[in-house]
């Protein structure tokens, strides 16, 4: 049983089992680069103010070294009677350098700690999710130039509305997925503050230099209220929070496309080395990965719901109950970037059944609106437009045909405005080309769209 820093005040050792039940080493390892990061750069500032010698603080820096190393390279023993990462280094730094490590803890407590490593973890895994948007936003506008040409019915109540380009829809994802890079990128200036220095809760009496600190961890800030730094996990939960609402997006697009490989739909095929079979049914191809993604959606949720419900009540600064912040956000992130990046393999692989999906965006009187729109052009009002194009669509249903396939003289009969040109304004390309309200689906807008996007994503690499 490992000898506890608090040994001083306490008459009785720890409980096996308090001391398994109170652990978080085997979550919290995933830190110890951060931790030692961190530690690092506390004792360059214990030096720099005087508080330890320049000689200590290169011992320790260099013991902090070998510790990296040790874990790097798997040979570190972990103990779950040492309770955390933060436990696990400092008393490894004492077997590795001596008596002088117990100077490393002098003006923190572990309280800043953890909360600097937390910060220090999402400031670099927020750049590998970005990254990860960023390379599935580039699938998302190859795969609209490639369907420049491609027609969808556009649907609403998931009832055939109007035809859509399928540029257009795969458009619609890039501007979700650009959304969630802003996310992350507007709540990484909230993760780049830094907390260490706040010594549990109210500071410390020691001349510390916690602007030093922050230089040499690459912080844009320090936190201005030690019990503020210590109590807030805001930071993590806004992370969290943008990791749910993208796995929303990704899980809004797994639904499309199961529904549009079903056969009911019928509108693509999943690349077979992304799908799976059943053990009974041989004709069966399955839709898991799309599947997964949308299940998975639901644990990050949970994940946001943990830490929202963990901090809801906790009274001012630090509360145990905050180590249980760390696996929700590792879990939200982790997902995250794995569905983004499978969907990245995925996607370019999926094949697109372009002439079904053509007859269903040109089928079931998606250009109704268009017959409105025709006479409205003519001079009529729009709500009489509107109910005379129903009433048409009504004739035509009856008659088990299109409004395109309606003789003129019958559409005549709903309104003399009515004229041959009415064949053109109802074909499927125009009703996508008249689309030009900044926005629409015309063809030249997605083109525009695309070009903007694909600067954009230029743009964001060099930068
Ligand atoms: N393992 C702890 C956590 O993750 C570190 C902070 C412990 N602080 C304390 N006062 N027990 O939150």
């Amino acid at each position: 049983m490992a000898d506890k820093p608090w040994d001083g005040r306490f008459a009785e050792k720890t409980d096996r089992s308090v001391e398994d039940f109170t652990a978080s080493i085997d979550v919290d390892r995933r830190l110890y680069a951060y931790d030692i990061e961190g530690s690092v750069a506390h004792c360059r500032m214990l030096a720099r103010t005087g508080i330890i010698t320049d000689e200590e603080a290169s011992e320790l820096i260099q013991g902090l070294g070998r510790i990296r190393r040790e874990i790097e390279h798997g040979d570190f023993e972990f103990d779950p009677g040492l309770e955390d990462i933060h436990m696990h280094i400092e008393t490894r730094l004492v077997q590795e350098v001596g008596k002088v490590a117990q100077k490393l803890h002098t003006a923190r407590s572990r309280n800043d700690q953890v909360a600097v490593d937390i910060r220090l973890y999402l400031r670099e895994e927020i750049l590998h999710i970005i990254a990860d948007l960023a390379a599935l936003r580039r699938v998302m506008v190859d795969l609209a130039k490639i369907h420049i040409d491609t027609v969808l019915p556009g649907y609403t109540h998931l009832q055939r509305a109007q035809p859509v380009l399928l540029a257009h829809h795969f458009m619609a994802y890039y501007e979700m997925l650009t959304r969630d890079g802003e996310r992350f990128r507007d709540a990484r200036r909230r993760v780049d503050v830094m907390p260490l220095g706040s010594a549990a809760l109210a500071g410390t009496t020691y001349p510390i230099d916690r602007d030093y600190t922050a230089e040499l961890l690459d912080f844009s800030e320090v936190s201005a209220n030690s019990l503020d730094a210590v109590a807030d996990r805001d930071f993590a939960i806004e992370c969290v929070s943008a990791a749910a609402i993208s796995m929303m997006h990704l899980s809004r697009c797994s639904e499309e496309l199961i529904l549009w490989s079903s056969a009911e739909f019928g509108f693509i095929d999943l690349p077979d080395a992304f799908a799976t079979g059943s053990s009974i049914m041989p004709q069966k191809k399955n839709p898991d990965v799309p599947e997964l993604v949308r299940g998975k959606t639901g644990r990050v949720y949970g994940d946001l719901m943990a830490l929202l419900s963990m901090m809801k009540a906790l009274p001012l600064a630090y509360n145990r109950d905050m180590q249980e912040d760390k696996e929700p956000i590792f879990d939200a992130l982790d997902t995250l970037s794995s569905c983004l990046r499978i969907y990245t393999k995925m996607l370019p692989r999926m094949r697109v059944n372009t002439e079904k999906m053509m007859a269903a965006g040109s089928s079931g009187y998606l250009n109704a609106t268009d017959l409105a729109d025709y006479l409205v052009n003519k001079g009529m009002a729009f709500r009489e437009a509107h109910n005379c194009a129903g009433r048409a669509v009504g004739h035509a249903f009856a008659k088990g045909k299109e409004l395109h396939e309606t003789d003129l003289d019958e559409l005549r009969g709903f309104s003399n405005l009515i004229q041959e040109d009415v064949y053109d304004a109802l074909q499927t390309r125009q009703t996508i080309d008249r689309r030009t309200s900044a926005g629409g689906t015309a063809t030249a807008n997605v083109r525009k769209a695309i070009e903007i996007a694909e600067k954009t994503l230029d743009g964001e690499v060099q930068t």
